[in-house]
C-alpha cells in the first residue's frame, strides 16, 4: 500500500515536471479528488431534464485567450467564437458553453478547452439528459384511525426534497425521499395534501396532490335471508380494523340466551 502511494507521488512528479513550462500544474490533494478527475470543468457533472438549458464553463482559463474550443459528446469541435446559433452561446467571459433547449442526445461528456500563445487549459462536464416528469398520480392513502405513527410515501418518484402542506397546518420540508411519519392518525389530517417536488434536473418543482383517508374502525353486522331453507345467515366484521374477530354474540330481543356466532359452524337449527 505505501509502496503504491509512492509509485503515484512519484509519477505525478514527473508528469509535473515534464509539463511544466508548458502546461500550468496545480498541486494535487487527496479534496481534490473530483478536480483530479474531472479536470477544470464547471460543473462536473450535471442532470438535465429536456428542454432546459444547461450552463457550462472552465473554473481556469487562458489570460489572453485566443481560443476556446468546444467537443461536445458526439465529438463534433466547434470554436467559442464560430459556434452553430441555434442553440449554443457563450455566457461567461472564461471558456464558456451555454445550450438552450437540451435534448437527449447532449447526454455525454462536453470538454472545452482554453488556449493561449503558452498556456492549455482543458475540463469536462458530464450531462445526463432526463425527460421530464409533467405529472404524478397515485391513489389515496388510507390510514386507519388512531393508527400510531403512519408512515406516508407520498411519491416513489426520485426527488432531491419535497415541501408538504397537510390541511390545516403549516408546510414542512422533507429533504431526500419524500416521507412523512405522523404522531397518530385523526381525522385533521384527511383531506388533499399539498406536495411541491424538488426533481433533480428540473428547475421548477413539480406540484402533486395526494389525497388522504382517516377510516374509522366500525362495526359490519348484518343478516341475509334464505328463503328456500328458511333461515337467516348472520355476519359480523369490523372494518379498517388491525383487530381479528374472536367471536361475535347475537341475540334476539325476545330471548334471553344468545347466539355464539363463527364462521362454518351451525347446530342444524342456526347457522
Ligand atoms: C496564458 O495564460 C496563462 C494562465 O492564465 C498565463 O499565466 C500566461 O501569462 C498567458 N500567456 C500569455 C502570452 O498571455
Amino acid at each position: 500500500m505505501i509502496s503504491k502511494v509512492f509509485a503515484i507521488c512519484v509519477a505525478i512528479y514527473i508528469i509535473g515536471s515534464i509539463q511544466n513550462g508548458l502546461v500550468q500544474s496545480f498541486e494535487i490533494q487527496l479534496k481534490n479528488l473530483p478536480r483530479m478527475q474531472q479536470g477544470l470543468g464547471w460543473p462536473h457533472t450535471l442532470t438535465v431534464v429536456v428542454g432546459h438549458v444547461v450552463l457550462m464553463k472552465l473554473t481556469k482559463s487562458a489570460i489572453n485567450q485566443n481560443s476556446c474550443e468546444v467537443i461536445t459528446p458526439s465529438g463534433q469541435t466547434f470554436a467559442s467564437s464560430s459556434l452553430p446559433k441555434d442553440r449554443y452561446e457563450v455566457w461567461d467571459t472564461s471558456c464558456s458553453l451555454r445550450i438552450r433547449n437540451v435534448h437527449s442526445a447532449d447526454s455525454g461528456r462536453w470538454r472545452l478547452t482554453s488556449t493561449n500563445t503558452t498556456h492549455s487549459f482543458t475540463g469536462w462536464i458530464e450531462v445526463y439528459v432526463e425527460d421530464d416528469i409533467k405529472s404524478y398520480q397515485a391513489p389515496p392513502i388510507s390510514l386507519l384511525d388512531g393508527e400510531q405513527h403512519p408512515d406516508l410515501d407520498l411519491t416513489s418518484l426520485d426527488n432531491s426534497y419535497c415541501l408538504v402542506t397537510q390541511p390545516f397546518s403549516q408546510s414542512s420540508l422533507v429533504s431526500g425521499h419524500c416521507r412523512v411519519t405522523l404522531d397518530k392518525a385523526t381525522r385533521a389530517v384527511q383531506g388533499n395534501w399539498n406536495v411541491l417536488v424538488g426533481l433533480p434536473g428540473r428547475v421548477t418543482e413539480l406540484h402533486i396532490d395526494r389525497h388522504v383517508q382517516v377510516e374509522a374502525e366500525r362495526l359490519d353486522v348484518g343478516y341475509a335471508h334464505d328463503s328456500n331453507n328458511n333461515k337467516i345467515h348472520l355476519y359480523c366484521n369490523i372494518l379498517h380494523t388491525a383487530k381479528i374477530v374472536t367471536f361475535c354474540r347475537f341475540q334476539k330481543t325476545t330471548n334471553d340466551v344468545g347466539y355464539n356466532v363463527m364462521e362454518g359452524l351451525s347446530d342444524g337449527l342456526h347457522r
